[in-house]
Formats: C-alpha cells, structure tokens, sequence
C-alpha cells in the first residue's frame, strides 16, 4: 500500500441553497510541496479551501491530515492544527495597526496583564516583516490607511507568524507589484524547505507554471486532475480548466484614435504626484503602467473626482471642467472601475441588480421613477455577455464567487454608456476565458468610440491592448511608449527607473 498523503480531502460535497459547489472532491497533497489549485471563476476553489480551514462545513466528505481524520469545526480549531488561510477577500481590522493585526491576541504585556508593551509589540512586528523579507510596511500605521499591496502583506505576515503546517494561499498575488510578488515567492521557497504545505491559487497560469510543483484543476465543483508543471503546457491547462482552448487573445482594433475627449494638464497633488499632463482620445486605450504606489491609481482618482487635485486643469472635450464629486464625473460620461472592489465598487448585501444597476439610474428613470423592468433587461443582457454565475440576478452579490463579484463591477460600468471610462486592473481575480472576454469588450468599446484609460499591473495585458502606454515612476510620468513598438522589458526598465 502506498504512504498515505501528508493532506487527503475525500469525497467533498458541498450545496448552498441550490448551487452545487463542489461535487465529490478529491484532492492529495504534501508537505514541503507547493500544490496550486487552478480553474474558472466559481469553480469551487475557495469553497474547498474554506472547509480545509474550518471556516465552512462539507455536507459529505473526509478530512485526512497525516492519515488522521480531522474536522475543522471552526476557524479556530483549523488554526489550532497549524492551518493558515490568507483570504481572497481581506480579514483584517481596518481600525487597528499593522502590529496589532499582526499580533492579534498575541500582543505583548508588560508588568500588568492590561498593559500592553507597545515598545516591545512594535518590535516584535518589525521583526517578523523583516525576518519574511517584506520591506516597506510601517507597524505603526492603522491598516486602513495602507494601500492595498500592503494590506496583503501584512495579512501574509500574520498568516505565517508562527510556523504552518498548512499554508491557504487564495489569490495573494492579485494586488503584488513584481517586486513584492518576489518577496512572496521567497518566503514560499523558505517554507516549502520548513515542509509547510503551500496550497496556492491563482488566475495567473505564469506564476503558477513558476512557483507549483503540482497543479490541480477543478471545474464546475469536480477535480480534472492533477499534472506536473513541467510535463504540461499553459494551452493544455487552459483547455483541462476551460474545457475548450482559447482563441485570439486580444481583440483586433477596427478604429484608429479620432479626437481629444480628455486633456489634462500640469496636475498636481503635493506629495503624491506632480506635472502629469496627457490626452485620450476617442477610441483610442492608453494604458498606464507602473509599480504599485507610482501614483497611478491616484491621477486617475482626481480625473474621476473622488479626489481633489491641488492644481492643473481638467479638460474633457475641450473645455475646462470643475468636478467635485464621482456623481458630476459620472454625469459628464465617465466612469471608473476601482481596484478595490469591496471598498469603492459594490454593495455586497445587494443583488446583482441592485449592484450593476445603480450607474445606469439615470437611462431608465424618468421622472425620478426608477423603470425597474427596463433596468432588469438591461443588467440580465450585460450578465450573460460576460457569463456571471450564476445569472440569476436576484442573487446577493456576496455569494457571488471573488471572479464574478468582478464581473458585476464591470457591468455597472459597462452599462453606464460611458465616453471615458477609466479601468483600475479590470482582471483582477478574474479566471482566463473571461479574461479574453473582458480584452474583447474593452476593444469594443473603444471601437465603439469610447476613451478608455487602462491601469494595470500585467505588462501582456497592457502591451496586448494599449495604443500607447504612459509609465508612471514616484508620482511622475516617466515615459510614453507606442503601444505596438514597446516590449516588456523596456516598460520595466522606465517603471523602475533603470536605464537600458
Ligand atoms: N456563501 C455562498 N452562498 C451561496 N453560494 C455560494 C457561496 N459561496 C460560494 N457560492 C457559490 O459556490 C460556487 C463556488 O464558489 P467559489 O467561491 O468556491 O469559486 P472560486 O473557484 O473560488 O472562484 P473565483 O476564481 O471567482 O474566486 C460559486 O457558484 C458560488 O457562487
Ligand atoms: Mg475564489
């Protein structure tokens, strides 16, 4: 008889109310492996990772840890067997500090029990982040006041303060710039030494072809397999997780750039950026790269109003206009899709309806009456075109699976008719075929004659749909690239101020 293996999820089944999320699961893995787990959006990936972490019940099914039957009944006895889960959607508490997060019923005490030893606790804090490699993160500031990369930084940290046995990686590379990305990487190789088990998820097949040394593909709520890396090619992953292979990646462009729709001129926002000036035009995709706190995200806030610049001129078809708030942006045509999707984009306890509605209010009202039927046609057409499962549009967003929670962020967007529409990683968590979907929509609507501004920390992406790039480097444009002529490396390069 063979060894038994180090994890063994037998026979998993789990229902929510009508919805089969996974159906007999069979799943093997070791310890010192990095096993990644791939497959569409709503396959079942997160579901099967939460039973493993005691935060959901199988209906049917078996837990094996080293040959034992264990069964996470909480989140806390999960902990207690050394199993650790970095959520695709953040658990942090957003009003505490980086250390107390990190330290979370752990903090130091000094003399007192009440008294907490902050000297000590900050410390021990720094120390860990150091200790993991990641640079960068001030223990001291409240972690809503961190930005998103740094957020799942420190919930990486406190995932593996004390050593795992298990490690439940769900999508953590989602919001990495390159740099921190190789950070997570190095202390997945160091782990993997100390025989944790890294169980990994992502979207991203090239990071999974790198760090895994086992993939397993589920799909529709059932395993497909198990493969190696190294025996297998990224088509013939995509076809085991897609069930068909995929054709042309990105969209053929029809329509050259025609005139101005946006001009922004000298904008300024002291200590964040400075002196950015650049036009989009209609049907015309500029792209925007750059690192992870270049300033990107926060030129593209104050075009959108929701913040204020503190000097520079906003033009939008050739005249000059004072924005104060999202509302007037969205009034004048624009809109804007934000990298944090629970924060800014959607209201989880509202249906999909509810959700991908609200930007096209002012299409079916009339009168201030909401046309509710119309409203419906319209969201139930967008939701098929981009395949959001389940499509019944009753359903409470926060039920959705993390990919298709993205996809009702970019319908409401979609739906609003927009003329310039900027796009804060639009494929963030979203699985390949869909990918492929949302690069042709986006070519659509440029074609369509929309000016579409695209920020995005995947180079194939912004290579494989701009018209031309702008790099973002410390708050400052840094270079402009012709989005035909430009290659990866030298947008790395300009982004990280390296000359070639
Ligand atoms: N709390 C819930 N209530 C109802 N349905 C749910 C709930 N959680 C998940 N589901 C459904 O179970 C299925 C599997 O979801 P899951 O989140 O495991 O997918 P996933 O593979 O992690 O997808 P993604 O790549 O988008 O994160 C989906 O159809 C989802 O809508
Ligand atoms: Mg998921």
């Amino acid at each position: 008889m063979p060894p038994s293996a180090f994890l063994h999820l037998k026979g998993i089944t789990k229902n929510f109310d009508g919805t089969q999320a996974l159906k007999e699961v069979d799943f093997m893995a070791e310890a010192g492996e990095v096993h990644a787990i791939v497959g569409e959006n709503g396959a079942g990936k997160s579901t099967l990772m939460k039973i493993l972490a005691g935060a959901l019940q199988p209906d049917v099914g078996v837990l094996l840890l080293e040959g034992k039957s264990i069964q996470p009944k909480s989140p806390q006895y999960a902990f207690r067997l050394g199993i650790r889960t970095v959520y695709q959607e953040f658990s942090l508490a957003p009003h505490l500090s980086v250390t107390e997060n990190i330290l979370l019923g752990q903090m130091p005490t000094g003399r007192f029990k009440w008294w907490v030893d902050w000297q000590q606790a900050y410390g021990r804090a720094n120390e860990l982040l150091e200790s993991i490699g990641f640079k960068g993160v001030n223990v001291r500031s409240t972690i809503s006041s961190l930005s998103v990369s740094h957020q799942q930084m420190v919930e990486i940290a406190k995932a593996v303060a004390q050593k795992p046995r298990i490690l439940i990686l769900d999508e953590p590379s989602a919001v990495l710039s390159q740099d921190e990305l190789k950070q997570l990487f190095a202390l997945i190789h160091r782990l993997k030494q100390e025989s944790t088990l890294v169980l990994y998820i992502s979207h991203r097949l090239d990071e999974v072809f790198e760090i895994a040394d086992r993939i397993t593909v589920l799909k529709d709520g059932e395993t497909v397999g198990t493969v190696l890396p190294s025996a297998t090619s990224e088509n013939q992953l995509i076809k085991m997780m897609v069930g068909r292979p995929l054709e042309a990646i990105y969209p053929q462009r029809k329509k050259l750039p025609g005139k101005s729709i946006l001009d922004v001129n000298s904008l300024n926002k002291v200590d964040i950026f400075s002196d950015v000036s650049f036009t989009v035009a209609d049907g015309e995709i500029l792209g925007m790269f750059g690192l992870v706190g270049s300033g990107r995200t926060e030129v593209a806030r104050c075009i959108f109003a929701a913040d204020t610049p503190d000097s520079g001129t906003i033009k939008i078809d050739s005249r000059t206009v004072h924005l104060k708030s999202p509302c007037d942006a969205v009034r004048t045509n624009m809109a804007m899709l934000t990298e944090d999707r629970k924060r800014d984009g959607l209201v989880m306890q509202c249906s999909i309806c509810d959700n991908a509605g609200l930007a096209t209010m002012r299409l079916v009202s009339r009168w201030s009456y909401l046309l509710r039927g119309q409203q419906k046609k319209l969201v139930q057409s967008k939701v098929q075109e981009l395949s959001i499962r389940p499509a019944d549009i009753s359903r409470k967003v926060r039920e959705l699976s993390g990919g298709n929670q993205q996809k009702v962020v970019l319908a409401k967007w979609l739906l609003s008719n927009a003329k310039l529409i900027i796009l804060d990683e639009p494929t963030r968590g979203v699985d390949v075929a869909t990918k492929v979907e949302i690069y042709h929509l986006i070519g659509e609507l440029a074609d369509a004659g929309a000016a579409i501004i695209l920020i995005s920390s995947e180079l194939p992406e912004i290579l494989g749909l701009s018209d031309r790039i702008l790099v973002m480097r410390e708050g400052r444009l840094a270079g402009e690239f012709d989005g035909v002529q430009a290659d990866e490396e030298s947008l790395l390069a300009c982004a990280a101020g390296i000359n070639v």
